[in-house]
This record gives C-alpha cells, sequence and structure tokens, in this order.
C-alpha cells in the first residue's frame, strides 16, 4: 500500500529537505507545494492521506489553508501536522482548531521527522484497511440481504403457484390483478417500494381456497348458503396460512387475503369491516380483483367489456368499493389497458411462477 504525502512549504530548499526525507521513509509518494494558492486551485484533483503543512506562507498562513483542506469531505479525518518554527501555545490551539493533529517544529530534525511520519504512514495504513475491511462487509451484508429478498419472493412465487393447483383461476389472473393493485396504489401515491410489495403479495390473496372442500370449490352452478359461508372461509384460512411471519411480505399478503372480501359499506365478510377500518390494501384488491373477474370469461360467463366494468366499479363506489381506489383506478385506464394486452386471457392455463 502506498501512501500519498502532500507537502505545502515555500521554503524551496526545506521543501526539497522534506521531499527527500519522505522519500527514505519508504512506501511514500510526494506531492510537493510552494505556494498554497496553487494547492487550493489543484485541490479538487488532488488525493492524499497525510499532509505537512508549513505556518509562515506568502498569500495565505497554515491555519487557514488546514481549515480550507478540512473543508473538503475527502480530507476531513485525514492527518494534518503543521510546521512551524513558533512554539506560541495560541498559535498552536488555532491550528488544533483549524484541523491540525500534529506538531513538527522548524528547523526540520531528520531523525525526528522521520519516525513521526513513519508512525503517521502506519496509522493510515491501518486505518486504510479497517476502511477497506468495512466496506467489504457492507457488500457483503447487501449481498445476503438481497438474496434474502430473493428466497423470500422464490417462496411467495411457489406458494402461489401451489394454491393455482387448487383453484380454477388463470396464471394471468393473478398477474393481472396483481399489477392492477400495484397501478391503484401508485396512483394513490404510495412509495414505489410498497408498490412492488404489494405486487409480490396481492397474488396470494384466495391462498385460502386450498383449505376448501373440492367439491365445493369446483361444483358447477349455484351453491347453497352453507356452501356459500364455506367458501367465505378461504379469508381467514388464507391469513392463517400467512399471518404471524417475520416477513414483511408474508404480513402484507396476509392482511390482503383476510380484507380482500370486505365491502366499503360494511356488508362483506369475514368481519363486516366498512370504510377505512377496512386496511388500505384490501381495498385496493378488492377493485383490481373484481375488476378482473368481470373482465375474464369464465365456464358460466363471458367477459365483460372494459367500459362495462367501469361502469359497475362506480356504481359500486361506496357501497361494495373505496371511492378512492375506484378513482384512482379509472386513472389508470390506459395502463389497465396495457397490463391487459400483456397479459391476455388464458382459457384456463394452470398459474405458472411469475
Ligand atoms: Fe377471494
Ligand atoms: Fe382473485
Amino acid at each position: 500500500m502506498r501512501l500519498n504525502v502532500l507537502i505545502v512549504e515555500d521554503n524551496r530548499s526545506n521543501l526539497m529537505l522534506m521531499e527527500m526525507l519522505v522519500r527514505q521513509v519508504g512506501r511514500c509518494s510526494v506531492l510537493a507545494y510552494p505556494d498554497p494558492g496553487r494547492l487550493l486551485d489543484d485541490l479538487p484533483g488532488i488525493h492524499f492521506d497525510i499532509a505537512l503543512v508549513d505556518y509562515q506562507m506568502p498569500g495565505m498562513n497554515g491555519i487557514d489553508l488546514i481549515a480550507a483542506i478540512r473543508a473538503d469531505p475527502r480530507f476531513a479525518e485525514k492527518p494534518i501536522v503543521m510546521i512551524t518554527a513558533d512554539d506560541d501555545a495560541d498559535l498552536r490551539l488555532r491550528a488544533i482548531k483549524a484541523g491540525a493533529v500534529e506538531f513538527l517544529t522548524k528547523p526540520v530534525e531528520p531523525i525526528e521527522f522521520k519516525a513521526r511520519l513513519a508512525n503517521l504512514a502506519r496509522l493510515c495504513e491501518v486505518q486504510l484497511k479497517l476502511a477497506d475491511q468495512a466496506e467489504w462487509l457492507r457488500g457483503e451484508v447487501e449481498m445476503a440481504t438481497l438474496e434474502l429478498r430473493r428466497r423470500e419472493e422464490e417462496i411467495i412465487n411457489r406458494l402461489t403457484l401451489a394454491a393455482g393447483y387448487k383453484d380454477q383461476e388463470t396464471a394471468n389472473h393473478t398477474l393481472r390483478m396483481a399489477r392492477y393493485s400495484a397501478l391503484i396504489a401508485r396512483e394513490l401515491g404510495l412509495s414505489e417500494a410498497f408498490c412492488r410489495d404489494l405486487q409480490l403479495a396481492a397474488p396470494m390473496h384466495d391462498i385460502g381456497k386450498v383449505g376448501i372442500r373440492d367439491d365445493v370449490l369446483l361444483k358447477q352452478g349455484s351453491l347453497t348458503a352453507t356452501e356459500r359461508a364455506h367458501i367465505d372461509t378461504h379469508t381467514s384460512i388464507g391469513a392463517a396460512i400467512l399471518a404471524g411471519s417475520s416477513c414483511d411480505l408474508l404480513q402484507l399478503a396476509a392482511t390482503i387475503a383476510v380484507s380482500h372480501h370486505e365491502h366499503w359499506d360494511g356488508s362483506g365478510y369475514p368481519k363486516g369491516l366498512s370504510g377505512e377500518d377496512i386496511p388500505l390494501v384490501g381495498r385496493i384488491a378488492a377493485v383490481a380483483d373484481v375488476f378482473d373477474a368481470l373482465t375474464s370469461e369464465r365456464a358460466y360467463k363471458c367477459a365483460w367489456t372494459v367500459d362495462r366494468a367501469f361502469q359497475h366499479l362506480r356504481e359500486q363506489a361506496g357501497r361494495h368499493f373505496d371511492p378512492d381506489c375506484v378513482a384512482a383506478f379509472e386513472r389508470c385506464r390506459d395502463r389497465v389497458l396495457a397490463v391487459m394486452l400483456e397479459f391476455p386471457g388464458d382459457g384456463g392455463m394452470r398459474r405458472q411462477v411469475a
């Protein structure tokens, strides 16, 4: 490891002497400046590890120069040594306040100069190594965090896939519904990170259907009241599967699962919550889910047109749906159409991991 030593000294012979002594210490390169003004001009483009600054120089004294160097955040922690013939305590105090950490007395005594510089160089090397290790550790933590997040996302996608083997809804239904949910959230001004999480968690809204009996879930034709009540338990079963996790995405998915069939006017299930007592993600998912169900073809119905589906949402705003979520969704109409084009109806294909 080579260190850059900056020397600012107007006396040419002193400058040459110090330059020679620095080179004798070894493992150091020298940046020599006889003029403090020139150094300040060049400062943005240079780098140093240790600075030796004379006090008495024409144009600018060493204390003002040290303060100007310290103003650059890159040099806020670098050791700066003041070289002075003056042992005035007040001057030394002002130099320390400006950022000097050490003093060397003029005339420079070669043995002392080299010993002090070698000590500073060792200190710098240790600091640089520690900084390297801290940087390496930061990188490792960042990579481990990304890997953790990637695994969480994979688990979620695989859970969604598992649920798809039970539920007749199609792969593209969950993809579209999740994207519509993210569009609404973005339009409502929620953060990009939250919108992304919502898009990942929303496909699990019906995961509780894995707990519904096949003869009820797959029944063609109308359901009895008992069967309907059994199907409705998919919300609380979904919450039971997903709740209590320390993973934020699973917690979000649990909230969506338990609240996506609540209605704004309190007529929904499982808790009959109303208005803003329903978690926002549940209100958002309700609009996205119903819109996609209406505009999709099912065994028992044709796909509604986009206009008719939006009309239905408007009619149900304030009853089934949160009016703000419906309005936000309508403002996204062009992006909704783009999602429909990107993920067209897939005629009953099983879900795939997205
Ligand atoms: Fe559902
Ligand atoms: Fe759905």
